[in-house]
């Protein structure tokens, strides 16, 4: 259908607002002292990410990147390497005297900004959907101030929201756990650690914040009460749902959302067709990918960039990381992929160990006790047992016997062996590299072969058997003869 052209006579000029322009600020310059850690809290991973890279994918998908700032501090320079490659802004707090401070600290890096978004590095499941309903709802309501909010079970440890009533969403003041009056703590609501300003207010604010407080920090929560006698506004946004403002301050609160995390990504993988029995056992990481009608047994982890395919059956307790999976793949028991790729229909383990640069294509079977690594094994070809192929190009229908080793390393460099289609490579063979097995060569059971066989050949590289007719029973008959006592004659 032909686009309906614009009508010019209905384009008015009209004075149109500015963009609003929105930063997002994350605060990660924290030590962490609550997890009692040598590594900074906000790169310990849960779903196979650092919380703090949670944090600002969530965040890079309400804004571009270039207006998102990571506050870092504590061991910037590993927060730094940590999630360099999301392309973030980096702001350096480097004495950490409270999250107020982070603010000050942050303040010229966002002078160009009329809103700032503040979250928590340490608040990791927080979704983009809620980043992006606290920015409308504190744009519509001309807020200085607001909140995002919850109502855990459990409220302990977090800054609570005092209301100025019941009614409405105005917020009196946030009161931290320390400072809690007996009649405050029975206020369920919480502050989340997350918030939208409006610069200006935040600016004419932020120097009045003082450290007389429980911790003898700068706190950004006091911000709300200085901007409420003020008579700005601040209110309070509840987000909806609970685990995603919770925070993670000690070792077991961070696993408790991992869990969560966890299970939600198993949650939408079985609500797209994958199959998965006792979700709650196996661990799946936040990027992986699997294709419908796949069945994940119990006990199986699924990490970093893997993508798996439809059709799969993966047994339990395989561990596989960064690996590419094909359709109708076979993976059985106690499997341990990195960085391997796996084409359709092939048969692996179970026990089998993939390492880098494994490239196993259609159909081919890889059995227990067998290990690859930069090993292309050719379509249809099998390993099936207790052998070693590294730096090793196998063409198709080859296949390797039991306890095979390609000898690729001569202690100082590695070298390639090649094997070509239809080779036939008997049991315990040693295949010197460099070395090439010509196209339908057969190589004789535990053969050490230094030299390349040509195609069709058959090469023998073992001592050739010498047979003694007669020897065992000749040895059996003197042994008896020596322990037979020849009785004295009288
Ligand atoms: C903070 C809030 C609390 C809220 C809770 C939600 C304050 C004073 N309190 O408490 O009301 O309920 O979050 O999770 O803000 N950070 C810096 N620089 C600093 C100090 C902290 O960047 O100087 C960072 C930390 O790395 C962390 C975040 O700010 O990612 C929050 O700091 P944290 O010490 O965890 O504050 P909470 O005690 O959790
Ligand atoms: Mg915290």
């Amino acid at each position: 259908m032909a686009k309906a052209k614009p009508r010019k006579k209905s384009v008015k000029r009209m004075a149109v607002a500015p963009t609003p322009r929105f930063a997002i600020a994350i605060m990660a310059a924290g030590k962490g002292t609550r997890l009692k850690s040598k590594r900074p809290k906000v790169i310990h991973e849960i779903g196979g990410r650092p919380l703090l890279e949670h944090v600002i994918r969530a965040a890079t998908q309400v804004i571009p990147v270039k207006d998102i700032f990571a506050i870092v501090g504590h061991e910037a320079d590993k927060v730094r390497a940590a999630v360099q490659h999301t392309g973030v802004n980096f702001v350096l707090q480097p004495q950490q005297r409270g999250t107020g401070h982070a603010m000050m600290v942050a303040r010229p890096a966002l002078k160009d900004y009329d809103y700032v978004m503040v979250l928590s590095g340490d608040v990791p499941l927080i979704r983009p959907e809620t980043v992006r309903q606290l920015r409308d709802f504190h744009l519509q309501n001309r807020a200085a101030m607001t909140i995002l909010t919850a109502l855990p079970e459990n409220p302990a440890g977090y800054g609570r929201i005092i209301r100025k009533s019941k009614r409405g969403d105005a917020v009196k003041a946030i009161v931290e756990q320390k400072s809690l009056k007996k009649a405050q703590e029975k206020v369920r609501e919480i502050n989340s650690g997350i918030y939208a300003f409006a610069t200006k207010e935040l600016w004419a604010k932020i120097d009045k914040l003082t450290t007389k407080n429980a911790h003898g920090e700068y706190y950004l929560t006091d911000i709300a009460s200085l901007l409420v006698k003020a008579q700005k506004r601040v209110l309070a946004l509840p987000a909806a749902e609970v685990m995603e403002v919770l925070g993670a301050n000690t070792i077991a609160e961070m696993m408790q959302l991992d869990a969560f995390m966890r299970l939600r990504k198993a949650e939408t993988l079985m609500s797209n067709g994958v199959t998965i029995f006792r979700p709650e056992t196996v661990i799946i990481d936040t990027e992986v990918e699997v294709g419908a009608d796949t069945v994940i047994e119990p006990f199986v982890q699924l990490l970093g960039r893997t993508r798996i395919g439809e059709d799969c059956r993966v047994r339990s307790f395989s561990v596989i990381k960064d690996s590419v999976i094909g359709n109708g793949v076979m993976i059985k028991s106690g499997c341990i992929f990195d960085d391997a790729k796996v084409a359709a229909a092939a048969i692996i383990g179970p026990y089998s160990h993939l390492r880098p640069g494994s490239d196993i294509r259609e159909n081919a079977h890889v059995g227990n006790f067998v290990e690859t690594k930069k090993a292309r094994l050719g379509r249809g070809s099998k390993a099936n047992h207790l052998t070693y192929l590294g730096d090793a190009e196998i063409g198709e229908g080859v296949n390797i016997g039991a306890g095979t080793i390609t000898c690729n390393y001569d202690g100082v460099n590695k070298h390639l062996t090649r094997i070509e289609d239809g080779v036939f490579v008997g049991s315990d063979s040693t295949l010197v590299a460099p070395v090439t097995l010509g196209k339908g060569s057969y190589v004789g059971a535990s053969s050490v072969i230094t030299d390349n066989v040509p195609a069709n050949a058959l090469a023998l590289g073992r001592a050739k058997q010498i047979v003694k007719d007669g020897w065992a029973k000749a040895k059996r008959d003197a042994r008896t003869a020596a322990a037979t006592v020849p009785s004295k004659k009288k």
